[in-house]
C-alpha cells in the first residue's frame, strides 16, 4: 500500500500566498522562496536571475514541520480541510535572524511597526518549494478577479492604456483626484484595494470595498474596473510600492499610481521615498505615474497639489487615511472637502455596527 502524502495546513495569510502564486499575481514566482531567492530578494530587491522582486513570499513552519517537510519529494498543501496544492523541490531554511530581515524589508526593527510585528509574529522555520494546483482545485477563483480575468476584460473592453490603483483606505478626495487625473489620459482605469490582512486599526476591507463600489457610480461606466486584490498589507513602504507595481503589471497595467507615502504607516517613511525607489527600477515593465499629495485649498476652492496651486499654511486643508481614521474613532464629522458625504456617512454606519475597524 502507497504511504500517504504528507499535508501541512495553511494558515489564511499562506493560503492567500498560495493563491497569488497559483493565479499569477506573484509572477514570475512558481513557488515559495528558497533560501538563495529569500537572500537575493532581501538584499537586492531582485531574484536571483536579476528579475525586480522586493518582498519575500514565503511558507513559514515549526521546526518538526520543517524536518519532516523536507524528507519529502513532495507535500499536500491543505487549507480548511481543502486540497489546495501540491509543493515539490522541497527545501527548508531556519528564519532565526528576523531582526536583519526586518532592517532590511521595513527599515526598522520598531516592534510598533505592523509589518515588523507580522514578522516576529511568524514561525521561525521557512519551506521553499514549487507549488501546483491540486487538479480540480480552483479556490483561488474566489477570491477576486484573477489576473486573466482582469487582462481578458481589458481586451474586451479595447484598452490600450490602463493604470493601476493601490489602496487600503477608504476612497476620499485625494484618491479621487487621483482616478480622475489618471482618467484624463488612460483609456481605463483598475481600482484594486487590499483585501488581505491589514493592521488592527485599519478599516476593514470589506467596507473599504464598499466605499468604492460606491464611488465608481461616479466614474463613466466601461472605464473603470474595480475589483479586490487578495494579499496582505505589509507596510514596508517605498519597497512596498515596488511590489504593488509588480502585481498591477501581472494585472495587466501599463501604469501605477505612486502618491504621497504610498504603502505607509505612523511616519516611519519620508513622503515621497516610494516614488524615488523606482530609479532603482528602469526595468519594472510598468510605468510609475507619480502623484504630488493632493489637498483642498479654501482659495482656490478646490482640491489641487503644489504643482498646480500656490497657496499654503491654513489655506490648506490635509487629507489622508490616517486623519479619516482618527475622525471616525472620535466620533466627530468628516468635512465634506475630505470626503464625499455619502461615503462618510456609509463609513459612520459601520461604526456604528461596530463593522469599521480591523
Ligand atoms: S496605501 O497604504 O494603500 O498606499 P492609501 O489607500 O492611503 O494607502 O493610498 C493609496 C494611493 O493613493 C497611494 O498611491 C498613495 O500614495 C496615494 N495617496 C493617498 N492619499 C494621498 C494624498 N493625500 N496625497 C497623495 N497621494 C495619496
Amino acid at each position: 500500500m502507497s504511504k500517504a502524502m504528507k499535508t501541512i495546513t495553511l494558515s489564511h495569510s499562506s493560503f492567500l500566498e498560495i493563491c497569488c502564486l497559483l493565479d499569477g499575481t506573484f509572477k514570475p514566482l512558481l513557488g515559495f522562496m528558497d533560501k538563495t531567492e529569500f537572500d537575493s530578494v532581501v538584499n537586492t530587491m531582485r531574484l536571483p536571475d536579476g528579475e525586480p522582486w522586493p518582498l519575500p513570499v514565503i511558507l513559514d513552519v515549526d521546526g518538526e514541520t520543517a524536518r519532516s517537510a523536507t524528507s519529502e519529494s513532495e507535500v499536500l498543501l491543505v487549507y480548511q480541510g481543502h486540497e489546495v496544492a501540491h509543493m515539490s523541490q522541497i527545501t527548508c531554511f531556519s528564519w532565526s535572524d528576523k531582526e536583519t530581515s526586518c532592517k532590511k524589508l521595513f527599515g526598522t526593527t520598531d516592534t510598533i511597526h505592523p509589518g515588523v510585528n507580522r514578522v516576529l509574529r511568524q514561525q521561525d522555520w521557512l519551506l521553499g518549494g514549487i507549488v501546483e494546483s491540486v487538479r480540480g482545485s480552483r479556490l483561488w477563483e474566489h477570491q477576486g478577479l484573477t489576473p486573466a480575468q482582469t487582462r481578458k476584460i481589458i481586451r474586451e473592453r479595447g484598452w490600450s492604456s490602463v493604470v493601476g490603483f493601490q489602496t487600503r483606505n477608504p476612497v476620499h478626495r485625494a484618491h479621487e483626484y487621483l482616478h480622475r487625473n489618471a482618467l484624463e489620459f488612460a483609456d481605463g482605469l483598475l481600482i484594486h484595494p487590499i483585501v488581505g490582512w491589514t493592521r488592527s486599526g485599519d478599516l476593514r476591507p470589506d467596507v473599504v470595498l464598499r466605499a468604492y463600489e460606491h464611488m465608481i457610480r461616479f466614474y463613466p461606466e466601461n472605464r473603470v474596473i474595480l475589483s479586490g486584490l487578495r494579499t496582505a498589507m505589509r507596510y514596508a513602504g517605498p519597497r512596498e510600492a515596488v511590489f504593488h507595481a509588480i502585481v498591477r503589471r501581472n494585472y495587466g497595467c501599463t501604469h501605477f499610481i505612486v502618491g504621497r507615502d504610498h504603502a505607509g504607516v505612523m511616519g516611519f517613511y519620508g513622503e515621497y521615498d516610494a516614488q524615488r525607489m523606482f530609479e532603482q527600477f528602469p526595468d519594472i515593465g510598468i510605468e510609475i505615474l507619480e502623484m504630488r499629495g493632493p489637498r483642498y485649498c479654501s482659495r482656490c476652492e478646490q482640491i489641487t497639489t503644489d504643482h498646480s496651486c500656490s497657496h499654503d499654511g491654513s489655506d490648506l486643508l490635509a487629507i489622508s487615511g490616517t486623519e479619516i481614521r482618527r475622525l471616525l474613532r472620535e466620533g466627530q464629522p468628516i468635512p465634506v472637502e475630505m470626503m464625499r458625504p455619502e461615503i462618510s456617512e456609509l463609513l459612520i454606519q459601520a461604526n456604528s455596527r461596530g463593522e469599521l475597524f480591523c
